[in-house]
């Protein structure tokens, strides 16, 4: 990748943030306190945080589940999307990385609408279900990319009709069309996405991003049926 084109991706998505969006101290301290405390630097960027409000919006989720918390980030930008009685789940297995997403969330002010569960998310998914929970309206997947086939089929177990799920890094800077790749992050995004393709009860789509996080995409999967 030429370092010049991913240069003026980066310059897009600061001009996007400049022109659309207002300063957010409390964003902003969720990636300085992750970075501070040694979290990897890959939360979504501002662009698809509010990418993934406005899908949440639009589908008027009350209910949200989020597998992989890291510091925080995305979880904000879910929380706003709910009403005040609604509820992020959020799922992360990292007890650190936890530490640092719940200070976020009460600086946030929407601790009170977020359920966050520290533990590996297949035996969380597995918990949830044993409670009964009613069904998720939007559904995030951003865990360990070698699970994702498995989060796909918990994630439809546990939606309605109507329920929009959302795969983030399912491109890979290109990656995930070499289907001999030795990499178990592209080959769980492959094995995903043909999960997805043979599910009878999905219409899904995959859309390619570039932006300050890179070349990437994010699967857009909307629950049928
Ligand atoms: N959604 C976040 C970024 C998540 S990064 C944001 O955009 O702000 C991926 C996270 O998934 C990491 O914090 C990692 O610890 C967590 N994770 C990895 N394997 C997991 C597993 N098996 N169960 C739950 N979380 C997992
Ligand atoms: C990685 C994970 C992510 O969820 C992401 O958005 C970017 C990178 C990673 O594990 O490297
Ligand atoms: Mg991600």
């Amino acid at each position: 990748m030429a370092i010049r084109e991913s240069k003026r991706w980066a310059a897009v998505d600061a001009y996007v943030v400049d022109t659309l969006f207002e300063a957010d101290d409390v964003l902003e301290q969720a990636l300085a306190d992750g970075e501070a405390a040694g979290l990897p630097a890959i939360a979504v960027s501002p662009s698809q945080g509010r990418f993934l409000q406005i899908l949440a919006r639009s589908v008027g989720a009350t209910r949200i589940l989020e597998l992989g918390t890291l510091a925080g980030y995305s979880g904000i930008w879910l929380a706003r999307a709910l009403p005040p009685d609604g509820l992020l789940v959020t799922v992360e297995v990292d007890r650190r990385h936890a530490d640092v997403a719940r200070r976020s969330f009460e600086r946030a002010g929407v601790a009170d609408r977020i359920d966050l569960r520290v533990g590996p998310a297949i035996d969380v998914l597995a918990l949830i279900e044993a409670e009964h929970q009613a069904p998720f309206d939007f559904i995030f997947i951003d865990a360990d990319k070698p699970n994702y086939a498995a989060y796909l089929d918990w994630a439809v177990r546990l939606a309605r009709p109507g329920t929009l799920i959302v795969a983030d890094n399912v491109v890979r800077d290109g990656a995930v069309i070499d289907a001999d790749s030795t990499d178990a992050a592209v080959q769980g995004v492959r094995r995903f996405l043909d999960r997805v393709a043979a599910h009878p009860r999905v219409s899904a789509t995959l859309i390619q991003t570039v932006g300050s996080k890179g070349y990437d995409g994010m699967a857009i999967v909307l629950v049928t049926s």
